[in-house]
């Protein structure tokens, strides 16, 4: 195989091997403190890849990644989550889906490393307290995730959130964004990870860009696992 080389920081990805929750679980090293989060993801068995990792570094209130399909962005979008819910204190995550096959993905990932933390950290529990109800919501540590479609605005309102997290951002109508979405993060200047497939320049690029927001531009072959015909 031809080495390719990441453009922007010269990763060579010939040499880089991903796992997903089937990497050798290493001791979580808390020493090393830029590289801190990506030990203790790989601690869990999953090593970001590069550009997943170059994207999770940035440290902006509001992130976009407007990524390749396959590229990662369901997995990485839960790596901040639960970054996200282990620096905040009674953190309120939003995590909206266009679809319920979509949602049951992500919360899957995060349920898996949520999972894998609890066997370092016996203190932290997932704890689904949905039963049957239609409002859906997971208690992890101190935190509390709220699952939901993004199909009707109105579900939507009412809460205050220290974080959401829109997979399939671009499938969402701006009037439930800014009717439910920006409002209830508004409170808290609660973080916003939007996640999406590029088609073409949308009301949401321009969001991002005004809210001084950082969009990671990534094609899905920076994904060293997607894979090379
Ligand atoms: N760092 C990683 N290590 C191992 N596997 C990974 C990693 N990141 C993603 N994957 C795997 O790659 C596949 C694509 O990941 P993911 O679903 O996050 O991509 P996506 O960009 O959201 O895709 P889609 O465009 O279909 O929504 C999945 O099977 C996922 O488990
Ligand atoms: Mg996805």
């Amino acid at each position: 195989m031809v080495a390719e080389t990441y453009p922007w920081t010269q990763v060579d990805y010939s040499s880089w091997h991903g796992s997903l929750l089937m990497g050798e679980p290493v001791k979580l090293r808390q020493a090393d403190l830029p590289k801190r989060w990506y030990r203790f993801f790989e601690g869990l068995g999953l090593r970001l890849h590069p550009a997943q990792w170059e994207g999770f570094a940035k440290r902006n209130r509001v992130k976009y990644y407007l990524c390749g399909r396959r590229w990662g962005k369901t997995v990485v979008g839960v790596c901040e989550v639960i970054r996200h819910m282990l620096e905040t204190p009674r953190a309120r995550v939003l995590y909206l889906a266009a679809h319920h096959d979509q949602l049951d993905e992500g919360i899957g990932y995060l349920r898996m490393l949520c999972e894998a933390i609890h066997e370092h950290e016996p203190a932290l529990h997932w704890l689904d307290r949905s039963g049957s109800t239609r409002a859906p919501r997971i208690e992890f540590g101190d935190g509390t995730i709220y699952p939901s479609v993004f199909l009707r605005e109105g579900k939507l309102r009412g809460r205050g959130y220290t974080m959401a997290l829109i997979d399939e951002a671009e499938l969402m109508e701006q009037a439930v964004f800014e009717y439910a979405i920006q409002p209830a993060l508004g409170e808290r200047r609660g973080e916003l990870v939007l996640l999406s497939t590029p088609r073409g320049r949308s009301w949401l690029y321009e969001y991002v860009q005004k809210a001084g927001g950082i969009i990671l531009n990534y094609p899905t072959w920076t994904n060293p696992m997607f894979p090379r015909l």
